[in-house]
């Protein structure tokens, strides 16, 4: 398999994918070449051959159907709407058919003291779309199917959503 670990910043994740799945090619991506010397340095550490490459979300450098697997945690709540929207149909245009996107990050709150929290994180302009529920629906729009919320969890911020999206197969 061939993975993007989108917004991967110091590579925490990016290093735990490689290492649970030795045999795929790994490659971290994010916007702030800072962090991506940090990545480079932590997997040398760890004696994990990864790609780390710079650019922008919404301006993915790949060619079309170059990913099985595309996952992003905690950075769609950095974009604008407008960003985001055009992130969303990147990441479903460098997808294979078939391939699935895979999303950990806020979402709508599920219970009390989420809905609390919520009253303060919504706010923040871009994460107001997330916490109101929208991102399914964002991701419909940019072409993907099969859009599941798979598990939610309480944390201090309130609810952080994992979703899975599929790029239709051919
Ligand atoms: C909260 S960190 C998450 C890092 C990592 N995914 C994790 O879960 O530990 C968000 C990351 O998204 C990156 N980021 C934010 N906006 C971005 C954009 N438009 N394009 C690429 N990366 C972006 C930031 O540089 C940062 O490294």
């Amino acid at each position: 398999m061939i993975i993007l670990d989108l917004g991967c910043g110091t590579g925490t994740l990016t290093i735990l994918i490689k290492q649970s799945q030795p045999t795929a090619d790994v490659v971290g991506f994010d916007g702030d070449p800072q962090v991506l010397e940090i990545a480079r340095a932590k997997a040398a550490q760890e004696n994990v051959n990864l790609t780390f490459d710079q650019g922008m979300a919404y301006q993915l450098p790949y060619p079309d159907n170059s990913f099985d697997r595309v996952f992003s945690s905690l950075v769609l709540h950095h974009l604008t709407t407008q960003d985001r929207r055009r992130a969303l149909e990147q990441v479903y245009r460098v997808l294979k058919p078939g391939g699935e996107f895979w999303i950990i990050d806020f979402g709508k709150p599920h219970n009390a003291l989420a809905f609390v929290i919520s009253l303060v994180m919504r706010n923040l302009e871009r994460t107001s779309d997330l916490i109101a529920g929208l991102l399914p629906e964002q991701l419909r729009r940019a072409g993907f199917e099969q859009v599941e919320q798979r598990e939610r969890f309480m944390t201090l911020f309130g609810t952080i959503a994992l979703y899975r999206a599929r790029k239709a197969e051919l």
